[in-house]
């Protein structure tokens, strides 16, 4: 099993360490849904000091303002979901089979009810879409396929009388081959921007005729990260894809332009970038071969240690320009990196440690990835953010567009919708700001093509068998068991909609008082007003349980503390909590929320009974 702090992690390799074989088969089709009695559990909704309503499906959210500040606690961002879309997948709007703008506009009740604060966009920019839009043409347009500059600025507003920002992605470390700025750079080896990308010198001719390419580096997505020009007869660089060309960062024109586009979504009124790649965009100017590590990836290679291409402390100059040009904004402007890192101690340096000005939540890869039900690790690693980052703001993240959905990745095939709630509720209980991907909400699985011949991901066209691609987690939103699952009206999709729509769908759960989507929304809605979940210290109880996840939630201001329990096993567990030593007093125990029927009545933090992965989140005062 992999371990994320291994010295082979490397931080490029996100995909690699997740899912070598690309399968994912541990899942059934038909999904056993966990069975909690809806009327029950209606009724441990009305117990809690939050007041839930009485109709689990007919959630808190009427009344709630998602931008409201609670008791001066700090920037939006510091409680916020935010979510991420897929465009291409979350709503078609004009029956093309592929999302659009207008679609996720027409979706904005929706999340708002979710309760969610921000949406993080996948790129929706001008591109080839060669890596689905990771390849951008033109940073301050929008692709026809999406929409209009108009329709975004109309998303943008409607997006915001829903008290819902946006968040853009934003790909710094490379552009799309057909950018103007890569056309002009390849034109000649005296153009102005021929400097803009990192163009090489090959190391020759080799026996088989054809040109050596500076060094050894490989390719995330496959093959030598090196791409001849037979024009100019040298060499560029690309970390992905051919046609994705690496941006030259110690060119300073570059940082002008790019912060250029920057701007240009700031001044639209953007709540900010999740930063693509951002560990990549320095390499070694000495061109240094990487270290073999041993044996080859899933494209054949030879597996190479990135050193000299990955986490150059270079990168951190630029970002805090960046910062500093973002704070300039009004509104808590907010930067997000994808930022997979090999530790703690590396994440600490994305938000600048004490200084705080770098990013204001690089994102933590180190607990949402730990991919298996491993209570101790969780408490190791959640801890660790609590008080490893110079009091830096964590931002967990389970799901995203290019990993197989936490469904498959923690569930054990028999208890896999348990397990999603208690993925769920370790989310949104910790002090962090939640980053969730569309479809967890419900349950959506990872549906990899079955044949090569349906892959739409290149990784996986290129990677095929052993690298099935990304496909199967980009699946279109379920919204409902009608055609094409109320995605699109189209005769084909993009993607195809995953078979088990007519049973995980929106509309379905949202009828279903236990449904996950509930269980999200309450769990959301809890963390939105309850005090202690805002901004209460988070403390690890029973630290020595291999089986139970516990911690506390301090009070604040005379609020309730919240304890958390979490079984993390397929066996009936049975916990004595003792929150006194941690300095948190209080002997009334009430139930705020639980998957448990026979929890809902606890009293005491004596010896409760946790069946198989149960969640229960109770008050103590
Ligand atoms: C990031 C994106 C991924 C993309 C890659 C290249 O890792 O999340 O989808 O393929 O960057 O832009
Ligand atoms: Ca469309």
């Amino acid at each position: 099993m992999f371990v994320i702090d291994d010295a082979i992690f490397v931080a490029k390799s996100w995909r690699m360490h997740l899912n070598s074989t690309g399968s994912i088969t541990r899942f059934s089709p038909l999904r056993l849904k966990a069975f909690v009695p809806a009327l029950a559990f209606a009724a441990v909704m009305g117990l809690g000091h939050i007041g839930f309503a009485q109709e689990a499906h007919l959630p808190v959210v009427a009344s709630h303002s998602a931008d409201t500040t609670h008791h001066g606690d700090g920037p939006w961002w510091k409680h916020a979901v935010i979510y991420e879309i897929y465009p291409r997948s979350f709503q078609d709007s004009n029956g093309d089979g592929i999302g659009d703008l207008n679609g996720i506009a027409h979706r904005l009740d929706y999340l708002q009810g979710l309760g969610i604060n921000a949406i993080w966009l996948s790129p929706i920019y001008p591109s080839p879409q060669v890596d689905f839009g990771y390849d951008i043409s033109d940073y301050e347009n929008v692709d026809p396929q999406y929409g209009t500059l108009a329709d975004f600025d109309k998303l943008l507003a409607e997006a915001k009388a829903h008290h819902i920002r946006i968040i853009m992605d934003m790909v710094m470390n490379h552009t799309s081959d057909k950018h103007e700025w890569f056309i002009e750079s390849e034109s000649s080896r005296t153009n102005p921007k021929r400097d803009w990308y990192i163009w090489r010198d090959g190391k020759g001719i080799g026996a088989d005729g054809k040109p050596i390419p500076p060094n050894n580096w490989v390719s995330l997505f496959g093959g030598s990260a090196w791409q001849y020009d037979p024009k100019t007869k040298q060499f560029y660089y690309h970390e992905f894809y051919k046609q994705q060309p690496d941006l030259n960062w110690r060119n300073p024109e570059v940082e002008k332009a790019m912060f250029g586009a920057v701007r240009f979504w700031l001044d639209r009124g953007v709540a900010g970038f999740r930063l693509d790649a951002i560990p990549n965009l320095f390499e070694d100017p000495k061109l240094r071969d990487e270290p073999y590590t041993g044996g080859t990836d899933a494209y054949g290679d030879k597996k190479v240690s990135d050193i000299y291409t990955n986490n150059l402390p270079e990168v951190h100059d630029v970002m805090r320009r960046l910062r500093a040009l973002v704070n300039e904004y009004p509104g808590g402007r907010v930067l997000i990196g994808e930022t997979y890192l090999p530790n703690v101690k590396e994440l600490d340096k994305w938000y600048g440690g004490a200084s705080h000005n770098e990013l204001q939540l690089p994102m933590d890869m180190q607990v949402g990835f730990i991919n298996k039900m491993d209570a101790s690790l969780f408490r190791e690693r959640i801890n660790q953010a609590e008080t490893e980052i110079d009091g830096n703001q964590p931002l967990f993240v389970f799901d995203n567009h290019d990993n197989p959905r936490s469904w498959d990745r923690y569930g054990d095939g028999v208890h896999d919708e348990a397990i999603a709630r208690v993925i769920a509720a370790m989310l949104f209980t910790s002090r962090d700001t939640a980053l969730m991907y569309y479809g967890e909400e419900i349950g959506m699985v990872t549906t990899t093509p079955a044949r090569k011949q349906d892959v739409r991901d290149p990784i996986g066209i290129r990677g095929w068998p052993k690298e099935k691609g990304r496909d199967g987690e980009r699946t279109p939103m379920q919204w409902s068991d009608t055609k094409d699952a109320g995605f699109s009206t189209a005769a084909t999709t993009w993607l195809p909609v995953a078979p088990d729509y007519p049973t995980v769908n929106v509309k379905t759960e949202q009828a279903e008082p236990a449904s996950l989507l509930n269980w999200h929304e309450h769990l959301i809605a809890m963390r939105r007003n309850d005090p202690a979940l805002r901004n209460g210290k988070q403390i690890m109880l029973d630290k020595n349980n291999p089986s139970v996840l516990s911690y506390v939630r301090e009070g604040v201001g005379g609020s309730p503390a919240v304890v958390v329990a979490l079984n993390f096993t397929a066996k009936t567990q049975t916990i004595t909590l003792n929150p006194g030593a941690a300095g948190i007093r209080g002997t009334n125990i009430k139930t705020l929320l639980t998957d448990a029927p026979s929890l809902e009545q606890t009293k005491s933090l004596h010896d409760i009974v946790l069946p198989p992965f149960a969640s229960w989140i109770g008050s103590l005062k």
